[in-house]
């Protein structure tokens, strides 16, 4: 569906993506994560052509992106900006209604579909819809910017850290129905994130930049099992710390063990150190005060990717 090949951003000297090549298949979560300025962004823009690249290519559907016309990327891609940027003077309705408009909907349509998503998003639609941006609340502006994307049901979404601004519970609840949305009419997503959880909650895979570089792509299970390199295991266990012992993936219904064919893990490790055991060993034993548990690194994956359910 996106295909970057060897593709290079340059701002003057300085070089924001470098060599990036990978593909986002039909109907793919596609997670871009990595620290501040390592490039997230300015790929993400590149795809439905807001910034121009250096070198190298980038393929929509088979076709360069230079090929289409930037209108035409904006039916077939909706983008939530990293920045809320809704229009002041319409109301929170014609905000919403922009592209639908632009591919010539029935008014009634575009009511009845601006109306499902404020629901979607908990945004009573007959409170709501006639109030200017300015009149919501930060995170609500930002639930708003989210359902502007996917008014006229575009079959690739562009998201920049869409739930950074939220709060935690409305964060998730959010997270859960773009999972939904996702599974039902399987578009195609490619979402910036700095959170790791949230990276691992949602994508199919993930891609992690590193000072414009890819680092490494894989499923969330790839990451945890086996993380290409030091930078990889840092990024996955610095902001797991403080946070996840492998005592609370061990429940009272653990299996129970007593010999030694298991390597031995104290239940305070923390969760990003269990993985360097993982990554070797598919099951370990947990030491807790009721004795020896039993622990396989698929049970502790599906734990932290819990929400995607079946899809996992
Ligand atoms: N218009 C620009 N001119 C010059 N340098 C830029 C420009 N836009 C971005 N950069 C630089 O390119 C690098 C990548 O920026 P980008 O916005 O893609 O990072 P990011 O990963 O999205 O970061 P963040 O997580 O903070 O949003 C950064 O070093 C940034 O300073
Ligand atoms: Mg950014």
């Amino acid at each position: 569906m996106i295909e970057f090949k060897n593709v290079t951003k340059r701002y003057g000297s300085k070089t924001a993506v470098e060599d990036a090549s990978f593909n986002v298949k039909e109907g793919e979560f596609f997670v871009l994560i990595g620290p501040s300025g390592s490039g997230k962004t300015t790929t993400l823009k590149m795809i439905n052509r807001l910034i121009p690249l250096t070198e190298g290519y980038i393929y929509f559907k088979d076709k360069p992106v230079s090929d289409y016309e930037v209108y035409e990327m904006r039916w077939d891609i909706g983008y939530v900006l990293q920045q809320i940027a809704l229009f002041p003077h319409m109301t929170i309705a014609e905000n919403i209604a922009q592209v639908p408009q632009m591919k010539k909907w029935k008014e009634a349509d575009i009511d009845k579909r601006t109306a499902e998503l404020m629901t979607m998003v908990g945004l009573d639609p007959d409170t709501y819809k006639n109030r200017k941006p300015a009149e919501l609340s930060g995170g609500q502006q930002q639930r708003v910017g989210v359902i502007r994307a996917l008014a006229a049901d575009p079959p690739v979404i562009l998201m920049d850290e869409p739930f950074s601004a939220l709060d935690p519970i409305t964060r998730e609840s959010l997270q859960d129905d773009l999972i939904k949305l996702q599974r039902e009419i399987k578009k195609t997503i490619v979402f910036v994130t700095h959170d790791i959880k949230e990276a691992m909650k949602l994508g199919d895979r993930i891609c992690l930049f590193n000072e414009g570089q890819i680092e490494q792509i894989g499923s969330p299970d790839e990451f945890l099992s086996t993380p290409k390199n030091d930078f990889v295991k840092e990024f996955i266990g610095y902001q797991q710390k403080e946070r996840v012992t492998v005592g609370e993936f061990v429940s009272e219904n653990s299996q129970g063990v007593n010999n030694e064919d298991y390597p031995l893990v104290e239940e305070e490790t923390k969760i990003e150190d269990a993985f360097k055991v993982f990554a070797e060993h598919e099951t370990v034993a947990v030491k807790t005060k009721d004795g020896n548990k039993l622990l396989n690194r698929q049970d502790v994956f599906k734990h932290l990717s819990a929400k995607r359910g079946d899809s996992a």
